[in-house]
């Protein structure tokens, strides 16, 4: 479920409450730049649809127009016991020869069993049909698809598939998307189980796709070899990954090739979506972010070095990011977050000179929590967080918070920061450039002055912040210590 509130500080512009699957959004004074994804726009018109056709057609299930017939072994007699082995279906667990069609033969018997209970409106619960691959290999030349939508409780699990060297490049091995356009229904699919599976993508394509899925669990994978996209989510919500291995090239780091590693390991382009206990070991970018109210915990990213170019994790959600990442392990590449309002960021370690870069896109950063983190680095003078301002300065920078991280080797950053100067004089100045994350920008300062002289009493007035340099002036020379405590966020005024 999304709760986000309205209360943003910003101006309010509109609110958009959507019952069922609770969404409220609310769009900040970057109006133009919240970008919903349909599934949202949509909502109400296909929630009209689903009341029209209140029950799912009973379509005649057959493989998609592009298979071929039936492999030769005739379609064994259904089993009974609701598990569907592909090698009763003529598959080849050697990987000599193409099984694809026998793939979809088991798979599409296990779809057409008739099905009991209750799922979303449109959905046939199937039971917990299971697709064994019985620890074989298999050499596929098309992707392996359901031959109908409309489908859920269903479970592929326990072997390798392999793309065949003919297999499309724009295609997934597995990919969970309509084979026609029959669903007008919101979700295709719902409570399908992807386990124990290893992907070998041959650098022909992708490993999974999920298309406007429900509940869906990918669970211990391992998924290598792909040119585009390891897991690619879009639209639905609620797809867990967890427990998985993703990489374009078998390696264990220090690849000398890591230079010319390509692709993106995981692309959730939908909501609500966790990645929990996950290793990205070679891509481009090991996660792209591109929908609301993602969780990532666990993951571990040495994909691509930031130095040759790679991204740990991409948030693009401009103005409305809702992503929380946390106690994950981001080795010699980080986070870069376009326009970020409401992201967190906490116990991670980040090694290897590894940052996290804020890029401004319309100039919008709100409710940041960067906090608790470790940082180590090679004393090459990096910065922890860093700002990217080359294609707009941020000018609308609300609640930001970078604090409490603890730094070594590498130059720290944060929101707020204390300084403590000797005075002997009757004005004096600490600069917080060194430390504070944005320049010109002192949103509150607190100033004590401690004097040895006893019998002293003076009076002292702050002059000026320009710069994030805090100038102090006394009435009397004062010979003491001075304490300065300044934050850059947002504060309360009366
Ligand atoms: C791919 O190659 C295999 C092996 O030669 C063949 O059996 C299969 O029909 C081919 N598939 C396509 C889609 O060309
Ligand atoms: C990696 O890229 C470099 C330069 O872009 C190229 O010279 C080299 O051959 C590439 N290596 C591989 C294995 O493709
Ligand atoms: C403080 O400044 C005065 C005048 O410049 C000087 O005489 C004195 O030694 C200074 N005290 C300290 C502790 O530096
Ligand atoms: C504050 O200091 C800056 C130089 O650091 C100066 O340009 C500016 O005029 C000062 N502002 C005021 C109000 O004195
Ligand atoms: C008084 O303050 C100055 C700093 O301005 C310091 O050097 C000096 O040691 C202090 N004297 C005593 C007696 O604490």
């Amino acid at each position: 479920m999304t709760i986000s509130t309205c209360d943003n500080i910003m101006v309010v512009l509109s609110c958009f409450i959507i019952i069922n699957h609770v969404f409220i959004a609310f769009s900040s004074p970057v109006g133009s730049l919240i970008d919903l994804p349909a599934h949202d726009h949509h909502f109400q018109t296909r929630k009209l649809h689903e009341f029209k056709s209140k029950f799912f057609p009973q379509e005649q299930v057959s493989l998609s127009s592009s298979s071929s017939p039936s492999p030769s072994p005739s379609s064994p007699a259904r089993s009974s016991s609701g598990v569907y082995s592909v090698i009763e279906y003529g598959a080849d667990p050697t990987g000599k020869t193409d099984s694809t069609d026998a793939i979809l033969a088991a798979i599409s018997d296990a779809v057409s069993v008739a099905g009991d209970g209750f799922l979303m409106e449109g959905i046939t619960n199937l039971g917990g049909v299971r697709i064994s691959l019985e620890g074989g290999i298999y050499k596929i030349s098309r992707p392996i698809k359901l031959p109908v939508a409309g489908r859920g409780n269903i479970l592929i699990f326990g072997g390798t598939l392999k793309a065949y060297d003919n297999f499309t490049t724009d295609g997934y091995l597995i990919d969970l998307s309509p084979s026609s356009s029959s669903t007008n229904h919101d979700y295709n699919y719902e409570f399908v189980t992807l386990r124990d599976l290893m992907l070998d993508c041959n650098f022909k394509g992708g490993g999974i796709r999920i298309v406007d899925a429900l509940r869906t669990s990918i669970d211990n994978c391992y998924i290598a070899h792909f040119t585009t996209t390891g897991i690619l989510v879009q639209r639905g919500h609620e797809t867990y990954i967890r427990n998985s291995f993703l990489g374009q090239h078998i390696t264990a780091g220090g690849d000398p090739n890591e230079r010319n590693f390509t692709g993106t390991a995981i692309d959730l382009q939908g909501n609500d979506n966790a990645i929990t206990d996950v290793v990205i070991f070679s891509a481009q970018v090991g996660i792209m972010v591109s929908g609301q109210a993602n969780m990532i915990t666990g993951v571990h990213c040495y994909n691509k070095a930031n130095g040759f170019g790679g991204t740990g994790i991409y948030i693009k959600v401009p103005g409305i990011t809702q992503t929380r990442i946390v106690n994950s392990y981001f080795d010699y590449t980080g986070i870069v977050a376009e326009d970020p309002v409401q992201l967190h960021v906490s116990g991670c370690f980040f090694l290897g000179d590894a940052f996290i870069v804020l890029k401004s896109v319309r100039g919008v950063v709100d409710g940041i929590n960067i906090v608790n983190n470790m940082f180590y680095g090679s004393n090459k003078g990096v910065d922890i967080v860093q700002l990217d301002q080359t294609r707009k300065e941020f000018n609308e920078i609300g609640r930001v918070m970078v604090d409490n991280n603890v730094v070594n080797g590498m130059n720290m950053k944060a929101t707020v920061a204390n300084g403590v100067t000797r005075v002997n004089g009757t004005s004096w100045t600490i600069d917080f450039n060194k430390i504070l994350l944005f320049p010109r920008r002192i949103k509150f300062v607190q100033h004590s002055l401690m004097s040895n002289t006893s019998d002293m009493f003076p009076k002292t007035i702050l002059r000026n912040i320009s710069n994030n340099q805090v100038f102090i002036e006394s009435d009397v020379t004062v010979e003491g210590s001075a304490a300065v405590t300044v934050d850059q966020g947002l504060t309360m005024s009366s």
